[in-house]
């Protein structure tokens, strides 16, 4: 099953949301500017899973997550931990802007589901 998620005027920049899709959280970021340009300069060879920002948004303004962490599976909170994108207090993953783990036992970044953009404003995931 796919999941339509409109990103016009309701969807303002720095906002966060979380929905379901396929049993699991989903999660979408309208990132700033500031984000966007964090992640992008992030040194991906101090990273435990490397991986540029850009492999891992279709439109740089636009984070698309399942919100399972990749430790033991605990759904990570918004906003929170020391690299301004997620925190999962199980047991203390952080996560970036762009959803890579920066500190704690997760092994892996989050991942990132496939997902278009039919429209400018439409956003499908699945
Ligand atoms: Fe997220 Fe353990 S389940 S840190």
């Amino acid at each position: 099953s796919k999941v339509e998620i409109n990103l016009g005027e309701e969807f303002p920049e720095g906002k966060c949301v979380t929905m379901k899709w396929r049993g699991k959280p989903l999660f979408v970021r309208h990132r700033t500017a500031e984000e966007i340009d964090r992640e992008q300069k992030v040194d991906i060879s101090k990273l435990r899973d490397p991986q540029h920002d850009s492999d891992r948004v279709k439109r740089p303004e636009w984070l698309v997550l399942i919100g399972v962490c990749t430790h033991l599976g605990c759904v990570p909170i918004a906003n929170q931990g020391d690299f301004g994108g997620y925190y999962c207090p199980c047991h203390g993953s952080h996560f970036d802007c762009s959803g890579r783990v920066r500190k704690g036992p997760a092994p892996r970044n989050l991942e990132v589901p496939y997902y278009e953009f039919p429209e400018d404003d439409l956003l499908v995931v699945g």
